[in-house]
């Protein structure tokens, strides 16, 4: 059977040439509706052994090709028959390899059985006294740890069978029935099961198993944490129904059924990752004083934006992030006023132009080229902020009600379905903005050109300019610290301070320390401010060397940590910098690592 392999490399190499959108897949030839995934999850060999089970679409004669990444295929069968595969030569270090199965034009069903490996990035084995395992798949991450079509304007709905270890639990971004684990007989494992009945994108497959409590805030939502985390958890978020009414008052009725949060272990690379129905959030926002809860409208927010109207390639990401952005903001104005939305808008803005100088231009575009680049690449403070700026140019200018109907219809007709930035323009163009307006927001230059427009609305806040009054006083004279009134202000004022206050020297930065107390805060984004600020000025006394330590060692959030990093290298401490990751890079999830790895590169 010569020929087999002939024409299987012939289909490989004709495969490769072909890469769209970061997924060796043809969704177009070949396809799936539905997923089944059985798993079982062995802590001890830190592996997932798993079958993937795929209903195909109608199709003609045309090779079914997965996307795969750091997986060992072992087995693959078309309607219960096995079958030959070929699987990609070489790892692509950003895309994983192809796995190609030639499918008849009349089979139903494939499956594929394989094991992850210690490459499967999405996964962090987090260890110590209770195990857990969380999978963080945005962007191509999914295909690391499940054979899929790893491309976000691809939907399906999956089910899910997940065999763990007697007294965890087992989460994934679906129905979780988890009053209903069942023993399995004679062994020490519990199956949970899971539905996932609305179409989602493979980016937003999700598992987290470990020794997990729930805790209801209202009938349709509430929060997962483990045990110590749990009563925190509880208080911290105890606005979340409001949340979910406001948003439902703003872009329509929630169509996901629940709403829980699981909080993660600190290792968490990101802040919040919006897996359907279950948000993956790190432990870092649980303040104690509900300060950083604006990340959980955040990730509320995508339930309308991204999750029921995505983006269709990474390129158009900032259809998801600046959305989301405009969203969370809107959702934070009505609960906690305007006065707390518009720090926030401000803030963001700080953020932008401080991303921006260190970007290339033509990654300040909103619309990203990503091409042949890792998506990681795209995922910054422009998609978000900077789409953000442009939506919120577009309300005041077109006036919010038009602005909100306008939205509201967008969610409800595009659900479930793809969108990208010049089908958005177009439709922007015929419902939003009249061609005087048009003609004002020039949106295309938002869109394809670098940097921000002048006719970005000028955000102001009150609070932020108060502060930034404060500043000027401090950097003017020492006099200004005795007075500042540090504890009446808001986390976003603090930050706003630790962010643009020129400290004289290492004595007075330990000064104001003593004085505030600001290393000894719950507030992670302000202690991270702090310990950006140590870096800066160079403090490495034992003290706060401690608190840097315990930060690197203890937190994975990559926002936090890899600034930290670059910072060290930027102040001539690369040795130190190369001593931490040393010690604590295992704890890291890939994300972190990766990043990490990149700054330590750099002169
Ligand atoms: N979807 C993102 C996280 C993400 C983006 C993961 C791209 C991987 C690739 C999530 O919604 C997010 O934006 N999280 C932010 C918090 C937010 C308040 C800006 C984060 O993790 O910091
Ligand atoms: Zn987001």
């Amino acid at each position: 059977m010569k020929w087999i392999p002939l024409i299987l490399t012939i289909v490989c190499t004709h495969v490769k040439a072909q890469v769209i959108n970061h997924s060796y897949a043809h969704p177009d030839k070949v396809s799936y509706h539905h997923l089944h995934w059985q798993a079982k999850v062995n802590f001890q060999s830190q592996c997932i052994e798993a079958t993937a089970t795929y209903d195909l679409k109608p199709h003609d004669d045309h090779p079914l090709i997965l996307d795969t990444k750091g997986l060992e295929i072992q087995q693959v069968k078309s309607d219960g028959v096995v079958v030959p595969y070929e699987l990609g030569k070489t790892e692509d270090p950003i895309l994983g390899r192809p796995l190609i199965i030639q499918v008849k034009s009349s089979v139903k069903q494939v499956s594929v059985t394989y094991k992850t490996t210690a490459a499967s990035e999405a996964l962090l084995w987090v260890e110590g006294d209770s195990p857990f395992l969380f999978t963080q798949s945005q962007a191509i991450l999914a295909r690391s740890w499940i054979p899929c079509q790893d491309l976000p304007a691809l939907r399906f709905t999956y089910s899910a069978d997940v065999e763990v270890p007697n007294g965890l639990m087992a989460l994934m971004s679906a129905s979780n029935a988890h009053q209903k684990a069942v023993a399995k007989k004679g062994a020490s494992t519990v199956e949970y099961h899971f539905e996932q009945r609305k179409t989602i994108p493979s980016y937003l497959m999700a598992l987290a198993v470990g020794n997990i409590e729930f805790a209801a805030i209202s009938n349709r939502c509430g929060v997962y944490a483990t045990p110590d985390q749990l009563n925190l958890a509880h208080t911290e978020l105890a606005d979340l129904e409001k949340m979910i009414v406001a948003a439902e008052k703003l872009y329509g009725a929630y169509q996901w059924d629940r709403y829980d949060v699981l909080i993660l272990p600190a290792a968490f690379p990101f802040g919040g990752m919006e897996n359907p129905m279950l948000t993956f959030a790190t432990p870092t926002i649980l303040a104690g004083d509900k300060s950083l809860v604006s990340l959980i409208a955040h990730e509320l927010a995508h339930s309308w934006s991204g999750n029921l109207v995505t983006n269709e390639t990474w390129d158009d990401f900032w259809l998801n992030e600046g959305f989301t952005v405009y969203f969370e903001f809107r959702i934070m104005e009505e609960l906690y006023g305007k006065e707390v939305s518009e720090m926030l808008a401000a803030l963001s803005i700080q953020d932008l132009y401080q991303t921006m100088e260190e970007l290339a231009p033509v990654d300040t575009h909103l619309k990203l080229h990503l091409k042949d680049r890792n998506p990681d690449d795209g995922m910054n403070d422009v998609a978000y902020n900077k789409g953000y700026w442009l939506l919120r140019t577009i309300e005041e200018r077109v006036g919010r009600p038009k602005m909100d109907a306008f939205l509201k219809n967008y969610f409800t007709h595009h659900a479930f379905g793809v969108m990208n930035t010049e089908r958005f323009l177009a439709l922007a163009k015929k419902d939003l903005m009249d061609p005087g307006n048009y003609r004002f927001i020039a949106p295309e230059a938002w869109i394809y050109q670098p940097g921000v427009p002048e006719n970005a609305y000028p955000i102001v806040s009150q609070k932020i300019l108060e502060t930034d009054d404060w500043i000027a006083r401090c950097n003017a004279s020492d006099e200004g610290i005795k007075q500042l009134p540090w504890k009446e202000w808001s986390y976003q004022q603090q930050y706003r301070f630790l962010t643009n206050w020129q400290c004289p020297s290492a004595d007075k930065l330990n000064e104001f320390n003593q004085r505030f107390g600001v290393s000894k805060t719950g507030n992670s984004e302000i202690l991270f401010a702090w310990l950006m600020m140590c870096i800066q000025m160079s403090v490495w006394d034992d003290a706060n060397e401690q608190v840097m330590s315990h930060f690197l060692g203890s937190v994975g959030r990559r926002k936090f940590i890899a600034p930290l990093y670059k910072a060290m290298i930027k102040a001539h401490q690369r040795e130190r910098a190369l001593g931490y990751f040393d010690r604590y890079q295992q704890t890291y999830h890939a994300v972190t690592r990766n990043t990490i790895v990149e700054h330590l590169k750099s002169e």
